[in-house]
Formats: structure tokens, C-alpha cells, sequence
């Protein structure tokens, strides 16, 4: 486990020679040898090389937002110089906010693999969080692909931070649906492997057992060659813009994070399968602390007494996480993933909707011109914004009371609750 974290930020740090690179490794394996013995100092060495390969991660994060600034300074100068044809504006802004998407979305990744210092370890349900997911790939990846769950339902629940564990999976899973462009057949599956199994492969295995979360595809497989890289930070084999090399590696340090191990099976032509080991915990009382969670959970009086909510998002991953989880705050949710849309469900639903949350960069109509126009139609609608960007109108609007609040992109669950709540009682 420990030459493996070595090994993809030393090989990261480019350009390196293959020479160079064995070299490294060779020491770095020398130096791991030597430390043994000692506990303490392989912590704290252990905790450099988070430290190098976040840093390695975020000098590739640079490139990468130079690379998205570089397109929004180009349009909006020409926005601002009057050189884009009156039809052509909307283009050019919609070409502004997919590349600030874009940003939103790498800064994620970069938290994602940032934060695996502070990675939590509560009781999880694996199969419980599995589910969701699966649901959503059904509904989400394309109709050519057959979405299958395997999942052994005598699993014990584990020690782990759920939310990571569930990205390191979906990671895996959006590899799987890229690597069957043509079709083809998804699985996940779950099982309990003796700790024995686990330590043929990784010596430092050290729990009795561990659950075993498998992504398998029918997809293209790979070389052997590409097999070596693939869980170094920025390695892709996909076209610029279509993949950026991040997904792997942050797997990679979820799973080490929750002192887990991955491997893969991968065949050209045939397909690949990537397995992902977590320690199952001696003490069976995690089962009594994950009930008394549940517990606690069920105990606790939601935030909403039935209000309805209408919650428009483009992104169908955070529109179905919001809606669960503002049904479970005791909301009643509608739903629209344009602008559109919304202000169709608003003129529906018009005397029943008691506050509208909109991302601004919707399609059709942007979050700010649906409100404009429902608004109209009901005077007394409380509205919050979403946006990783605001405009000066936008923020004007919040000054003189037309809208309740403006929430910066990304958000966390919570933060938009709390607006909704202040929206509602205000
Ligand atoms: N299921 C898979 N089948 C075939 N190749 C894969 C699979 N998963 C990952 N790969 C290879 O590993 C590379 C790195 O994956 P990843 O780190 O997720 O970055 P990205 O998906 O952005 O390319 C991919 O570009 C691809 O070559
Ligand atoms: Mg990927």
C-alpha cells in the first residue's frame, strides 16, 4: 500500500524519463523498507506524500482553469468589444458558463481528493448506498447499456465516509459507461472476502475481512500498457475535453483514505473489471452505533412542514440529490430542468409553490429570466439563486428585496435549507 501511494504522484511529476522514474520509485521503495519498523515515521511520511500529490494535482489544476479562463476572457472581451453578431450573444454567454461549469466541476474533484485528510469513518451501510446509485445509472447512462446490482445482502456494515465512497464508485462506474461507447453490460456487486484473500495481493492487508465493491463492464478493455498508468493523476486516453485523467486517481485516494485497496482485471476487447476492498471492523457494535444513527436521524423534526419547493437544475445528478433530500426535510418537491420549464410547472402549480430555487445557468431561460417572469405572474413568489456567477444585476436584485437569497455554487445541502427556511418565514 505504501509504494503504491509513491507511485502515481512521482510519476506525475512531469517530464520525467522512464529511467528517472525508477529510479524514484526504487528509492522511494528502499525508503519504505527502511521506515518499517517505525509507526510514527511512516505516518508522517505517509502524510508528505498526500501533501505531494495534492500539490502535484493542483499544479495539473492550473493548466486546466487557465485553460477555462483563457475561454471565458475570450468571449466575454468580444462580448464587451460588441464583436459577437446580436444572435450570436446568447451563444457566447452559454459558451461562458459550460466552461465556469467546467471549473465547478474540477474544483470538486480537487475538494474530493483534498479533503481525504479529514475523511470520515461512521457506520455505512455499502449495499444501502449502492442502491441509490445504481438507480441513478439506470436512469441516467444511456438506454444501450444494461444496469445490473449483485449485491450480497449478508454484508456488514463498515467504517467508512459514505459520500466519498460513493464518488470513488460513480468514478468507476463513468469509466465503465465510457469504455462501452457501443453498448454493453454494467455490474456491480458486492461480497465478503477473508482478510487471507486480500493479503495474496496487498502484505499489508491487515483486517480479518473486508467487503468487496466490484464495477465490471463488457467495454474495451485495456492494454497493458495503458493499465499501468491509469490511476496517475491527469493520464487519460480520451479525447481533450472529454476526459481529464482525474477520476482514477481520485479513487484511488478515497479508497487508500479509507485504508482500503483497489485492483483491476482488464482485458483488451473484453472488458474490465475494478475491485475495491474495505475493511470490515472487528467490534460488531458498529451495527448498534449505525442503528442509534438511524435513530437520532428519524428522531430529528425536518425543516419543512409540507411547503412546496420548486427546485430547477440542468444537472440531473444534483437535481434528484436535491429533491431527495428536500422530501426528506419534510418539503414538497416539484421539479424542472430549464428555465422554461419552471415558469410551465409555475403557471401549474402557481398558488401552491412557496419558494423557486434556480441555478442561473439554465437553458432556454436563464434562472434569472424564469424568476423575472414568474414573479410577474405571482408578485408574493420568494426566489433563490444558484450560480457560481453572479452579475451585477443579479446582485442588485438581492439588495432591493426582489429576491430572498443568492447561493454560490457548489453548495452543500444544508446552506440552501437554511435559505429556504429564511425564504419561507421571512
Ligand atoms: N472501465 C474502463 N475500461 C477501459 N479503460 C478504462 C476504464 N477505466 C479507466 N480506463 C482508462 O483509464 C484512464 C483514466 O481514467 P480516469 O482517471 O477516470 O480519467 P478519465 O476518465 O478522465 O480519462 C481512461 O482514460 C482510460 O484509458
Ligand atoms: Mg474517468
Amino acid at each position: 500500500m505504501f509504494r503504491k501511494t509513491l507511485e502515481p504522484s512521482a510519476k506525475a511529476l512531469a517530464p520525467r524519463t522512464e529511467d528517472n522514474n525508477e529510479e524514484l520509485i526504487k528509492r522511494n521503495a528502499d525508503l519504505s523498507h527502511a521506515l518499517e519498523d517505525s509507526k510514527q515515521l511512516r505516518e508522517q511520511l505517509r502524510q508528505s506524500q498526500k501533501l505531494e500529490s495534492i500539490g502535484t494535482l493542483a499544479a495539473g489544476l492550473v493548466h486546466d482553469f487557465n485553460n477555462i479562463l483563457h475561454i471565458v476572457q475570450g468571449y466575454a472581451s468580444a462580448l464587451v468589444e460588441h464583436k459577437v453578431a446580436p444572435e450570436k450573444v446568447v451563444k457566447a454567454g452559454r459558451a461562458i458558463v459550460r466552461a465556469v461549469e467546467q471549473g465547478t466541476v474540477l474544483a470538486r474533484q480537487l475538494l474530493a481528493t483534498a479533503g481525504k485528510s479529514e475523511a470520515k469513518h461512521e457506520p455505512t451501510d455499502v449495499n444501502g448506498l449502492l442502491r441509490p446509485l445504481v438507480d441513478f445509472m439506470t436512469e441516467a447512462f444511456p438506454t444501450t447499456l444494461t444496469i445490473v446490482s449483485e449485491l450480497d445482502g449478508e454484508i456488514p456494515n463498515i467504517m467508512a465516509d459514505a459520500n466519498q465512497i460513493n464518488q470513488a464508485v460513480l468514478n468507476l462506474c463513468v469509466n465503465a459507461k465510457d469504455a462501452m461507447a457501443g453498448g454493453g453490460k454494467l455490474t456491480v456487486r458486492t461480497r465478503t472476502i477473508a482478510g487471507m484473500e486480500i493479503r495474496k495481493r496487498f502484505h499489508d492487508a491487515e483486517a480479518e475481512r473486508y467487503v468487496s465493491i466490484s464495477v465490471a463492464d463488457t467495454g474495451s478493455g485495456m492494454e497493458e500498457a495503458t493499465r499501468r498508468h491509469i490511476f496517475e493523476p491527469f493520464f487519460t486516453t480520451k479525447a481533450p475535453g472529454k476526459g481529464t485523467g482525474l477520476g482514477l486517481s481520485v479513487t484511488y485516494a478515497i479508497v487508500q483514505s479509507q485504508n482500503g485497496f483497489i485492483d483491476v482485471a482488464s482485458e483488451p476487447g473484453r472488458g474490465s473489471t475494478f475491485n475495491i476492498y474495505l475493511p470490515i471492523p472487528k467490534e460488531p457494535a458498529v451495527l448498534a452505533e449505525a442503528a442509534e444513527t438511524f435513530a437520532a436521524k428519524e428522531a430529528k423534526t425536518p425543516a419543512g412542514h409540507g411547503e412546496t419547493v420548486l427546485f430547477v437544475e440542468d444537472e440531473l445528478e444534483q437535481l434528484k440529490l436535491m429533491e431527495t433530500f428536500l422530501t426528506d426535510e419534510g418539503f414538497n418537491v416539484l421539479t424542472a430542468r430549464d428555465g422554461a420549464e419552471a415558469v410551465e410547472v409555475h403557471r401549474r402549480f402557481r398558488d401552491a409553490i412557496a419558494v423557486v430555487v434556480l441555478d442561473l445557468g439554465l437553458a432556454k431561460l436563464n434562472g434569472w429570466e424564469a424568476f423575472r417572469i414568474m414573479k410577474q405572474m405571482n408578485p408574493k413568489l420568494k426566489g433563490i439563486l444558484a450560480s457560481g456567477f453572479l452579475s451585477a444585476e443579479v446582485k442588485s436584485q438581492l439588495a432591493n428585496g426582489t429576491l430572498s437569497a443568492l447561493v454560490p455554487k457548489p453548495y452543500e445541502p444544508r446552506q440552501l435549507l437554511t435559505n429556504i427556511e429564511r425564504a419561507i418565514h421571512a
